[in-house]
């Protein structure tokens, strides 16, 4: 079995690549290494350092012939979508279309990654899939209308599809900026002794769900197609003063926090439910926040 899977060099990517090698698929990554890095490519993979807006992408996609894509390539970053609305659109939603007429002219199915973000400023907690789609920044508008196309190509030519609406991921190999970033920062203010920036009162709450948790999702869907969409989430919620408690007790260390003004585009409070999933499939998160932030730690002292 093969897979085409975008965004393999970034932080989500990488960590899917290495269990897609691990369950004997053959891998093949493309990624312009825009946020993604050199060394996060797993040494089995064949990788492209190609864009997803490229004919080239389309072009290397269509020749390697993949029995699945998984399209994890993305720009992530609320703030440059809220500075950049248009090449967060490019990337984001012409990227997307790229990968789409691909499954079309294949025949294969597609995982998409979409997020938290689509919901907006929550109508209620936790949020299930029915919750109105009113997204409060640019990026979230751009996760969510390849949903629609996704759909459209599944009704017009019968593209496979599961798509996924992740709560805040977090783990290795994270960029300390970014929509979860923000246990990533958390770690580099504890190891370095730097002053922690929060925006907001730190009252704001989030679903943090570890990596592992969303790649054995991946994993499920890519063994067979759903045609729906998911929330991948814990259904648990922490907010940012319990959160810089948990990394301070667990790494027994202290730093200082500077409180800034609330950002434009952070939403309030989110936490997702994730019954839909369950019932569909033999899936839970696995790994508690503790344990989750504990091994992140390790991997960013081994850094
Ligand atoms: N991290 C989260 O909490 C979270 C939450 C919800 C959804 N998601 C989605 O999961 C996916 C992966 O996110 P991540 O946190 O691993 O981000 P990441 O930035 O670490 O990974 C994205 C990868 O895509 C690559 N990329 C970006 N633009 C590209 C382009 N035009 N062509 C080729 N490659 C390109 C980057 O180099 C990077 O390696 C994204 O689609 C994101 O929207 C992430």
């Amino acid at each position: 079995m093969k897979v085409l899977l975008t965004g393999g060099a970034g932080f989500i990517g990488s960590n899917l690549a290495e269990e897609y090698i691990k369950a004997g698929y053959d891998v093949v990554v493309v990624d312009n290494l825009i946020t993604g890095k050199q060394e996060h490519i797993h040494p089995m993979v064949k990788f492209y350092e190609v864009d997803i807006c490229s004919q080239e992408f389309y072009d290397i996609a269509i020749k390697e012939k993949p029995d699945l894509i998984n399209h994890h390539a993305a720009n992530i970053d609320v703030q440059s979508s809220i500075k950049n609305p248009g090449l967060d659109a490019k990337i984001n939603i012409i990227g997307t279309i790229n990968v789409l007429e691909v499954c079309k002219e294949l025949g294969v199915p597609l995982i998409y990654p979409s997020s938290a973000a689509v919901y907006g400023t929550p109508n209620y907690l936790g949020i299930d899939e029915k919750h109105e789609i009113t997204p409060i920044s640019n990026y979230g508008i751009s996760k969510y209308t390849p949903e629609q196309y996704i759909r459209l190509y599944h009704n017009l030519y019968r593209v496979p599809y599961t798509i996924f609406r992740y709560a805040n991921v977090y783990g290795m190999r994270q960029d300390p900026k970014g929509e979860g970033g923000v246990i990533s920062v958390l770690m580099k203010s504890a190891i370095e002794g730097n002053s922690f920036n929060l925006y907001g009162d730190g009252k704001q709450t989030r679903d943090f769900i570890h990596v592992f948790d969303v790649v054995s999702a991946n994993l499920l869907a890519s063994a067979k197609p759903l045609n729906d969409v998911f929330n991948i989430s814990t259904g648990k919620q922490t907010d940012l003063l319990q959160l810089i408690n948990l990394v301070k007790e667990t790494i027994h260390t202290q730093f200082p926090v500077n409180f800034m003004a609330d950002r434009k585009g952070d939403i309030k409070h989110s936490f997702l439910l994730n019954d839909k999933f369950k019932k569909h499939v033999d899936w839970k998160p696995s790994v508690e926040l503790l344990e989750g932030i504990n091994m992140t730690y390790q991997y960013y002292l081994s850094q």
